[in-house]
């Protein structure tokens, strides 16, 4: 198992590409499943989910071709509609090709996710929704059986926020009989994302970037091409990276509408962070950070995928510091590993009370989820010494190179592959 050593204190500083964003991909690549042919996918992002996404379709039939970042999917040879545990238990977005597979073929078989790192992360909602739309749903032995002959559209409101049962009901209602309305839908830019696909394929869908979808069924849709948007975490990330390090950095290729709530509290924080186009640029130069309170919530709110690395930065700041996630009650793995750093953080049911202290100084720390990772490498970036995170396999799911990117802008940071633990 891979992991990575940093020589903190090097202010980041030059000019980063942002990749695709993996959120929208793993939503993308099933959306394939919704017709036969070829679907092209540019700016995909060549990382660790994305390949386990391309590596479950085909296991379905479909061919997975990457051409730098156009990642072609030829469904024409799917013939198999059961997605099994082996592949599912890596990663919980598998859930999202019920939807395509129940409204294309009728059935699917498709393994419940289990468990991940910070808790139990149900599907109810995503059952829920296919029954709703008519499909029969049993569960035998660990798997999600679903059939359906005909799905019928429905009105089904969610209680909260969903991205993924969102995408899943919308890849799922595109080819059922009749009207569907989806209210409270989620309106993350990776659902709009998918809903571009949906349009370019033929769905008939309004309401787009709004909490109310309607969707017309059509009897088929046909093959299409989408630019897959920025990833926002990542370059939320990158920012984050800069701002703890007291550096400089511009970032193209992304989308600074998609980054307003992050944006206003790196600025709050302290950092003078300007846009233009499809760049974001970010001086925190001979700053003292300021701590600033988050509360996650689903977009445009800050986004529980930036919680972790927001109490990394937030560990150096002068004062005191809350944040609470409203979405994942106990996503709260990285703490223990930053207070291994020298953070002074405590847990308060949901929220994490970050005490500021003056430095922080290298251990090995020990990844334990996507994000926790990327919190922990911001945590050494910002360290006095050495800092060693290891399993970095998980950070590799969600970010593409982030090492190589971080080593562009000066971070000392290197992969040392096959570590012992
Ligand atoms: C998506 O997960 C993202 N993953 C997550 O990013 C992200 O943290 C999350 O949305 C919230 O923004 C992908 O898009 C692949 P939800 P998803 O359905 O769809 C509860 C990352 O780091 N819930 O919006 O699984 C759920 O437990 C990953 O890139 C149910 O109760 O999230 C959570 O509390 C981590 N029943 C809340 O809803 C369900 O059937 C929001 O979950 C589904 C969800």
């Amino acid at each position: 198992m891979d992991k990575f050593v940093i020589e903190g204190r090097v202010p980041l500083f030059g000019t980063s590409r942002v990749s695709g964003a993996k959120n929208a991909s793993l939503a993308l690549i099933p959306a394939s499943l919704l017709t036969s042919g070829k679907t092209i996918l540019s700016n995909t992002p060549r990382l660790n989910d994305v390949f386990t996404m391309s590596k479950l379709i085909t296991r379905l039939g479909a061919v997975c071709n990457f051409e730098g970042h156009d990642l072609e999917i030829d469904t024409s040879g799917v013939n198999n509609q059961e997605a099994p545990y082996e592949l599912v238990k890596k990663m919980r977005a598998s859930i999202y090709v019920l939807g395509p597979l129940l409204a294309r073929y009728g059935y699917a078989k498709v393994s419940l996710p289990g468990g991940c790192a910070w808790g139990p992360r149900p599907v109810d909602l995503h059952i829920r929704s296919m029954i709703k739309l008519g499909a029969s749903i049993e569960i035998e032995n660990g798997y999600i059986i679903g059939r359906a002959k005909k799905l019928q559209g429905a009105t089904i409101s969610f209680d909260r926020s969903t991205v993924g049962a969102t995408g899943n009901l919308l890849m799922a209602a595109v080819l059922a009989k009749g009207h569907t309305i989806i209210n409270n839908a989620s309106m993350e830019p990776e659902v709009t994302n998918l809903i571009q696909l949906l349009t370019a394929m033929g769905a008939k869908i309004s309401g787009i970037a709004s909490p109310i979808l309607e969707i017309e069924g059509v009897d088929e849709l046909h093959p299409a091409r989408v630019e897959t948007i920025p990833d926002r975490v990542e370059a939320a990330t990158l920012l984050t990276a800069a701002a703890i390090t007291n550096g400089k950095i511009t970032l193209n290729h992304c989308s600074p509408i998609h980054l307003l709530s992050p944006v206003a509290k790196l600025q709050e924080a302290g950092a003078l962070v300007s846009s233009y186009g499809s760049t974001v640029s970010i001086d925190a130069a001979n700053i003292e950070l300021k701590s600033v309170d988050v509360a996650t919530s689903p977009f445009p709110g800050f986004p529980t995928d930036m919680q972790a690395q927001w109490i990394a930065l937030m560990s150096i700041a002068a004062g005191v510091s809350t944040i609470t996630d409203t979405i994942y009650t106990d996503r709260f793995s990285h703490v223990p590993e930053l207070n291994r750093l020298g953070s002074s953080i405590s847990i308060k049911d949901n929220s994490a009370i970050v005490r500021g202290v003056p430095k922080l100084t290298g251990a090995k720390v020990m990844s334990t989820d996507l994000r926790a990772s990327a919190s922990l490498v911001l945590g050494g970036l910002a360290a006095y010494g050495t800092t060693e995170v290891l399993r970095v396999y998980h950070l590799d799911r969600g970010y593409e190179k982030l090492e190589e990117k971080l080593s562009l802008l000066g971070a000392n940071i290197t992969r040392v592959a096959g570590s012992e633990y």
